[in-house]
């Protein structure tokens, strides 16, 4: 028996159009973000390198999404990362972060210039305050999808993000993203850590607003 309903396109009726509402765990995320103590470990031609980031991340509400009779609400995602005391973008990611409460799914989407994509999932209960997501390369649904090159040379074949929102507000992710890269025995764990702290309130989504 399927998990879904025969009616694909009845929407839910008496939809909340507050997003900031809905949002389940990822309430405490809605904002604008930054992060001055990033670690990232990254792969170099003579070994693991370890680089220290600032981080400068938004989460905005955006208007609930209905797939039939499937709801969803989120926050549209946008990072900006430095090296401490510079102008060039060391790494961006965009996206959205998810939550389906019919199901207590978290989902994040990412995109980043090199030319990825990810897809990562995972269970939560609407009020946690830690939850872990994840992506595989294998999964039809939540997956990764790499540019031919990056496929060949630095394959990522798993991408895991923990999240915990810390009781003085912030909050932090420990992330593993794992790639086989061509000429090594050992899959490289590329790691990245950061916790960050509020600097503006999120911006209601176009329908929550009075
Ligand atoms: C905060 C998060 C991240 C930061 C700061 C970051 C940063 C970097 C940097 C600076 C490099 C280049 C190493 C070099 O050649 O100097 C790199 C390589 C790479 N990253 Fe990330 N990364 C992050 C997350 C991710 C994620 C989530 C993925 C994929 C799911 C990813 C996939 C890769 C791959 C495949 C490479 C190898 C490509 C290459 O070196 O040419 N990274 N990362």
């Amino acid at each position: 028996m399927s998990e879904f309903p025969a009616d694909i396109y009845t929407e839910p009726s008496n939809i909340d159009v507050d997003t900031l509402k809905n949002l389940g765990p990822l309430r405490a995320m809605a904002g604008i973000w930054q992060g001055q103590r990033g670690l990232d470990v990254k792969p170099k031609a003579e070994g693991p390198k370890k680089q220290a980031y600032v981080e400068r991340m938004e989460l905005q509400p955006i208007d609930p999404v209905s797939n039939g009779p499937q709801l969803l609400y989120g926050l549209r995602y946008l990072t900006h990362i430095v090296k401490p005391e510079q102008v060039k973008t060391y790494h961006e990611q965009v996206g959205y972060w998810l939550w389906e409460s019919a199901t207590g799914t978290v989902i994040h989407t990412l995109t980043i210039p090199r030319g990825q994509t990810v897809m990562a999932a995972g269970k939560a209960s609407a009020d946690a305050t830690e939850f872990e997501l994840l992506a595989t390369r294998e999964s039809d649904s939540f997956g990764i999808c790499s540019i031919p090159f990056l496929d060949y040379a630095f394959r990522t074949v798993e991408f895991r993000i923990k999240v915990s929102i810390n009781p003085d507000g912030s909050w932090s992710y420990d992330e593993d993203t794992v790639l086989l890269i061509r000429g090594q025995a050992e899959p490289f764990h590329h790691r990245d850590r950061n916790t960050l702290v509020r600097i503006a309130a999120p911006t209601p989504n176009p329908l929550g607003r009075p």
